[in-house]
């Protein structure tokens, strides 16, 4: 069963033909860092000017590559929230225009149920397990239970790992997206060199990224002169540190083994890293989608969406897209 996946919810224009929910027969991503660059962070009104101008060929390709038409397509998923609004609006009026038209049913997918199921495109990861989504918009743990059942155990209280990526490569005078440059600059850092602090809030479990980015920016005002690749490297230090011990945390104090990181910062080379040391040292299995398959795709979002379809979950006509959609935002438990 082909499903066609739709991703518009931020500054990537994507369309994926994903078969059962796990082979990708086509991905195709076109990036709009070219226009965001300059101005060190995305302009949602550029985001959906180009969003428009893409559309069309992005699907086309991806239908092309996997040698599909509309007659071989089973349904179309598309990401209904959270996002900009402006971007999300692009993929889901084309989604439901597509789906009408060719008579095809309509899925309306979470972004961030897109980027656990990731995690599927190449693996098989059993249930119960722990989903640690890090990406530029969200930094949450999840305890996710089966397919649909998600409860969320840990969440950012202000900036999510990846806008703190982004805020510390401009106040380096490096470009966006800023993770992949502080992940390379960092290499030739010493992590140890500066102690940047670790955020660890009192009450709760939650994360905080915040005061780490005013840190940096008091440290580089007072040491002008101190070395770039030092500041990414503790930096850095202190967010797979942060992460790494609460992920691990949560995942003792509910007593689940099977750990899946997904969202952009899941690419980060020293995350990975520590992540599967962490948790080897405890008997944990971490389960790590490629690098391209972290940051954002529509892969991941026709895989959520076949699962959807299976579950009978389908969108109508009436579908619109919600800026902010929490997931498995309920009761947590104690
Ligand atoms: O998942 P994603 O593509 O979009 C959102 O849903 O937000 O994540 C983008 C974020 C950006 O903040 C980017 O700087 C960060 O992921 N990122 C990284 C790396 N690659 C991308 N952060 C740290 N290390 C990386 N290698
Ligand atoms: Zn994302």
């Amino acid at each position: 069963m082909l499903i066609l996946g739709i991703e518009t919810s931020c500054d990537d224009t994507s369309a994926a033909v994903v078969e059962d929910g796990c082979r990708i027969i086509s991905n195709v991503v076109s990036s709009q860092d070219d226009i965001h660059n300059r101005y060190g962070g995305i302009v949602p009104e550029l985001a959906s000017r180009r969003h428009m101008e893409m559309i069309v060929p992005v699907v086309r390709e991806a239908m092309d590559r996997a040698g599909a038409g509309p007659g071989d397509i089973s349904a179309v998923a598309v990401t209904h929230g959270p996002g900009l609004i402006g971007s999300l609006l692009v993929g889901v009026c084309f989604a439901k225009s597509l789906a009408f038209v060719h008579d095809l049913p309509l899925v309306a997918v979470n972004h961030l149920e897109g980027h656990i199921y990731s995690v599927f495109l190449e693996a098989a990861p059993e249930f119960p397990f722990i989903a640690l989504v890090v990406s530029g918009g969200h930094t949450s743990i999840y305890i996710v239970k089966g397919f649909g059942m998600y409860t969320e155990v840990a969440r950012t209280r202000d900036d999510a790992a990846g806008e703190a990526y982004d805020k510390v490569s401009k106040l380096l005078g490096s470009g966006y997206p800023g993770g992949p440059v502080i992940d390379k600059m960092a290499r030739r850092g010493n992590p140890e060199a500066i102690a940047f602090p670790r955020a660890k809030l009192k009450k709760g479990r939650d994360f905080s990224f915040s005061g780490l980015k005013t840190a940096v920016l008091n440290y580089i005002r007072k040491h002008p002169e101190s070395r770039k690749e030092d500041i990414a490297a503790g930096f850095q230090a202190s967010v797979v540190e942060v992460l790494t011990d609460r992920v691990i945390e949560m995942a003792g104090l509910y007593g689940v083994n099977n750990i899946t990181l997904s969202g952009g910062v899941s690419a980060n080379s020293s995350l990975r890293r520590r992540m599967t040391e962490r948790a080897a040292a405890k008997g944990m299995r971490v389960y790590l989608p490629s690098p391209h398959l972290c940051t954002d795709n529509a892969a991941m979002i026709a895989a959520a969406g076949y699962r959807c379809f299976i579950e009978g979950r389908f969108a109508g006509p009436a579908l619109n897209p919600k800026a902010c959609l929490p997931l498995g935002s309920g009761p947590r438990p104690d």
